[in-house]
């Protein structure tokens, strides 16, 4: 495909497919069982197209902020933004970058996004930045499979579906990067992805909270 097909796909259908795909059942179990743990300050990060918003405790959330760099995925977040009884703030912003004071928040909540940040590790970094000491990283990713045989496809289809699936990769570790961020994950459990979705290898989730160090 050239160069100028990719980036109209990019920009005019790919933000579609993930909404898609991104509100498949075998994605909503885990969203119901983690995001009502969400309290006080909320900042999402990769808020997409507010897939998570039914499932916020309205009686524990004060206030939340989305933050994603793609407006056509702000833009599908919108109504439902309206709709639920707390304030929402969605801001166009990179996660490398979050336009927030540090200790804004008491709760940062990532889903299925470390997998298609440009550069998690940054992200991470601001996510440390703004989370209070007492705060805490509620996490659903998918990333690298256990299994050998579905690990080395994952690398073979890694480049292809990234370019269809909005950047997203197949071969990364969540649980890694956000140790290696000097977050401590107190809780994490993994199950693996089955048809149709096998090639998203193992789906985490979890809480990670500030390091002392
Ligand atoms: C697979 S979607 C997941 C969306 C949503 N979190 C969900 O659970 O349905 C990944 C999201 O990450 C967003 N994203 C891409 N680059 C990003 C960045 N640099 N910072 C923050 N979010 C980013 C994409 O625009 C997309 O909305």
């Amino acid at each position: 495909m050239c160069q100028s097909c990719l980036s109209w796909y990019a920009r005019c259908v790919a933000p579609y497919i993930v909404h898609a795909g991104c509100s498949a059942n075998a994605f909503a179990d885990m969203r119901k069982r983690m995001i009502p743990r969400a309290a006080g300050f909320v900042v999402e990060v990769g808020f997409g197209s507010g897939l998570n918003l039914p499932y916020y405790d309205v009686g524990k959330v004060k206030r939340l902020v989305g933050i994603d760099p793609d407006g056509t995925m702000l833009g599908l977040a919108e109504p439902k933004s309206r709709s639920v009884p707390f304030d929402v703030d969605c801001i166009r912003a990179s996660g490398e970058r979050l336009p927030l004071a540090d200790s804004f928040a008491d709760t940062v909540v990532v889903t299925y996004a470390f997998c298609t940040i440009p550069d998690p590790e940054a992200a991470l970094t601001e996510i440390r930045r703004v989370l209070k000491s007492t705060g805490r990283l509620i996490f659903i990713e998918h990333g690298q499979a256990e299994g050998t045989r579905c690990r080395k496809w994952q690398e073979r289809l890694n480049l292809v579906w990234g370019r269809f699936a909005g950047g997203c990769h197949l071969n990364r570790d969540p649980l890694q990067l956000i140790r290696a961020a000097g977050l401590h994950v107190v809780e994490a459990e993994r199950d693996r992805f089955r048809l149709p979705f096998w090639q998203l290898g193992s789906h985490h989730a979890g809480i990670a909270i500030p390091g002392t160090g």
